[in-house]
């Protein structure tokens, strides 16, 4: 039975590690509740023991192994699961839990944690030692999980910029005093370190709070009030504030610094360049990648490359409670939508099934494996039973209400699913998509992880194709934001990827039975005519598929359907225009590596992405080049250090984000090739997972091209904007 193994429960008493686990709901037969830790020390690895006052008859835990049960079914011992193991201070742990047992019980629950594995000795205490009743920890009104403390700080890294105490006014025992700095850089939130010469006990500031105070009262650290962020460089910043303090007069002298929490102090260079192409297109794929480790949601691994990102959104989870950690935030808010999530996935590793060649050359292929599985693990956790899938988590109108970070968000964040009742043929196709090209992606790499994404691509695919519907018709809360106009694209997209993963031909055939050969009218996360046409005609060779293809580059190309701003932009829509003209050009990349019309393809292609890249004296990549946007409407990025708060006040300044937001695409210039950069606009100056998608991969083709040899560059066809008459070979529909 019970063994008393007293070095691990005195370690965890002395610790003080037990907590009082709350029940949140009980019902006959079962209970939930919520275990969380306080994390005090760094853990790479970590056991948790909950102790029940009665017997129950089984637990269900998402985030951590059961390893034992003791005690007759009173006592669990819970290990981390690998991706959750590293644990740093700071962090807040938090296990949901369903438990079972016979009769409506409501038990009484304590846990501990403690680093290290269960390994070994079996970790259990005498009885009445790890049971003993602790205060509970309180819990903020209105909060439905607690925010993580994991945002790092980048406390008091003094910029140097000191004042004295100036005493306006003395009382004998209070004292109205103020510090005036005259900071070097605009200052965009900022903390203030004083040393008084003798104790104070009290402060009254009057733009600003109180952060800490030492016990001897002759250190205090102040932070500015949310709307007295900002002074600009070279004027005043007067902090004032009442003090009190004993003994009698004279009041303390003093002396503070200024900390400005609007600078990060992280930059990095660009990737060293190993081609003579007019664009870094290594700095490119470098820096792309990094936009989407900025936008990792959950647990952050050790090797996390972005500093001021931290640990978000552990409390995301499933109607049973299903942990559904992970993923990327789709834009500059903190949603995770499915739909466009999946597509961007499965035009990365498509790109890399095609480009591994470019990806290895700038020696980003373990950096874009490693960014293509986040978001896979996520959508695996998303498939919780064969026809059940959550296609979101997030409600959009509470996040769009918030401006801060993604590690203090502290709203409810319900998840909604799709069924076979609930129907979503199109993200349910699109993530079989992701979920195929990346088991093709992980084929000789890791074979267990690629069938594992085959087997739940195969269901998906199944799910889509028999229960029909438009996800958005049966998930509201995803229509106003990203609504799915037609499931015939996707029906044809997701068998041409489960095609491609067994060879199977009924996949084939429903993808050729959902064809459309009408020109495409565009490219996007909802739109995918144009690679079903290019795709079908890869595989097969036919001449109506090919016939499409032609047809819709002509629609696109000058003369074609669609408008070009002077300056050569193929401008679909107004919307992240440059989305839609990467697209195209990464469709028509691919197109021309399957031998359609190889030249003219590639040099229109390039001329899009170049546009992006810089050809207009502007580079709309972040980070890239010298000229490139500095307030994109993305929260993360936009918010100072912490512990400065952010709000809404960030977002209407004119301030520029404190981080560079690198390798992010805006949304892009208007028809006129206008453009400001405005934090407000997210029509033009946000960014998202799925602008950077196609054109990464894009960017990825030429890169390809310029290994063989065959870019535009080095064969003389590089004139841009493009023209029918700028160096083409072939027939081209269009005006000279
Ligand atoms: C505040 O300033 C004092 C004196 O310079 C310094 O010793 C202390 O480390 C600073 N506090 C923090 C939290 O940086
Ligand atoms: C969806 O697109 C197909 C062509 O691909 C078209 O035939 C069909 O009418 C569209 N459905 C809707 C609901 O617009």
């Amino acid at each position: 039975m019970l063994t008393v193994i007293l070095t691990l429960s005195t370690a965890l008493l002395a610790l003080g590690a037990d907590v009082s686990v709350p029940i949140s709901s009980h019902w006959n037969g079962g209970f939930q509740g919520s275990a969380c830790f306080n994390i005090m020390e760094e853990m790479h690895s970590w056991t948790v023991v909950l102790t029940f006052d009665q017997p129950i008859s089984s637990l269900d835990v998402y985030t951590a192994d059961i390893k034992e049960t003791l005690d007759g079914g009173k006592v669990f011992v819970l290990q981390n699961k690998e991706w959750n193991k590293d644990e740093h201070v700071g962090d807040k742990l938090c296990l949901d839990f369903q438990g079972h047992g016979s009769g409506d019980i409501n038990p009484t629950v304590t846990g501990s944690i403690h680093a290290g594995d269960s390994t070994g000795a079996p970790i259990t205490a005498g009885p009445g030692q790890t049971l003993a009743p602790t205060t509970p920890r309180p819990t903020v009104p209105g909060q439905t999980h607690a925010p993580t403390t994991a945002r790092p700080t980048v406390l008091f890294s003094s910029d140097g910029n000191k004042a004295p105490l100036k005493i306006n006014s003395d009382w004998g025992d209070r004292f109205d005093g103020e510090f005036d700095f005259t900071p070097s850089q605009n200052v965009i939130g900022w903390v203030v370190n004083i040393t008084f010469s003798k104790p104070v006990n009290k402060m009254d500031i009057i733009a600003g709070d109180e952060y800490s105070h030492s016990a001897d009262g002759l250190n205090w650290i102040l932070i500015n009030k949310g709307d007295h962020a900002f002074a600009q460089a070279g004027s005043s910043l007067q902090v004032k504030f009442f003090g009190n303090y004993a003994g009698g007069k004279p009041a303390p002298t003093g002396e503070a610094t200024l900390v400005n929490m609007g600078i990060d102090h992280w930059s990095i260079s660009p990737a060293a360049t190993t081609d003579t192409s007019k664009y870094n297109y290594n700095d490119v794929l470098y820096k792309s990648i990094l936009f989407y480790e900025t936008q990792r949601s959950g647990k952050l691994p050790a090797n996390k490359r972005i500093p001021y990102r931290g640990d978000s959104a552990l409390g995301d989870k499933g109607d049973a409670g299903e942990d559904l950690t992970g993923g990327w935030y789709d834009a500059g808010d903190h949603v995770k939508f499915n739909f466009p999530m999946a597509y961007s996935t499965a035009i990365l590793a498509w790109g890399y099934l095609m480009y591994a060649d470019a990806y290895k050359a700038a020696g980003q292929d373990t950096y874009l494996l490693d960014s293509i599985k986040w978001p896979l693990d996520y959508l695996l956790k998303c498939h919780t039973k064969p026809d059940e899938l959550y296609v979101q988590v997030g409600d959009g109108g509470a996040d769009h209400s918030y401006w801060g970070p993604p590690e203090l968000m502290t709203m409810a964040r319900p998840a909604y699913k799709i069924t076979a009742s609930k129907p979503g043929t199109d993200v349910a196709m699109e993530t079989a998509a992701a979920f195929a090209i990346g088991s093709l992606v992980f084929k000789n790499s890791d074979p267990t992880y690629s069938a594992t994404l085959l087997t739940h691509a195969k269901q998906l695919w199944e799910l889509g194709e028999k229960h029909r519907g438009i996800y958005s018709d049966s998930v509201q809360a995803a229509a106003a934001y990203y609504r799915s106009y037609n499931i015939t694209d996707e029906l044809a997209w997701g068998s041409i990827w489960l095609y491609q993963a067994t060879n199977e031909n009924k996949y084939l055939a429903l993808a050729e039975k959902y064809f459309d050969p009408a020109p495409a009218w565009g490219m996007s996360w909802d739109d995918k005519t144009i690679v079903n046409q290019v795709m079908l005609y890869k595989i097969t060779k036919d001449e109506k598929y090919k016939t499409a293809v032609e047809d819709s580059f002509k629609f696109w190309f000058p003369g074609g359907g669609i408008p070009y701003t002077p300056k050569g932009l193929a401008y679909r829509l107004q919307w992240g225009s440059l989305r839609y003209s990467s697209n195209m050009a990464m469709a028509a990349l691919v197109a021309a590596d399957a031998g359609l019309n190889a030249d003219q393809y590639r040099h229109w292609a390039m001329c899009q992405i170049h546009y992006a890249l810089g050809d207009t004296g502007f580079s709309y990549l972040i980070g890239f080049g010298d000229k490139y946007p500095h307030s994109p409407h993305h929260r993360a990025s936009s918010c100072p250090n912490l512990p400065a708060p952010c709000g809404p006040f960030i977002m209407s300044s004119k301030e520029p984000n404190v981080h560079i937001l690198y390798g992010a695409l805006v949304g892009g210039p208007g028809q006129s090739d206008d453009y400001t950069d405005d934090r407000s606009n997210y029509v033009n100056n946000e960014v998202a997972c799925d602008y950077n998608a196609g054109f990464q991969t894009a960017v990825a083709a030429l890169k390809s091209l310029w290994l063989r040899k065959e870019h535009p560059e080095q064969k003389g066809t590089a004139q841009c904007p493009f023209s029918t008459g700028s160096g083409n070979t072939g027939s081209v529909v269009g005006k000279k």
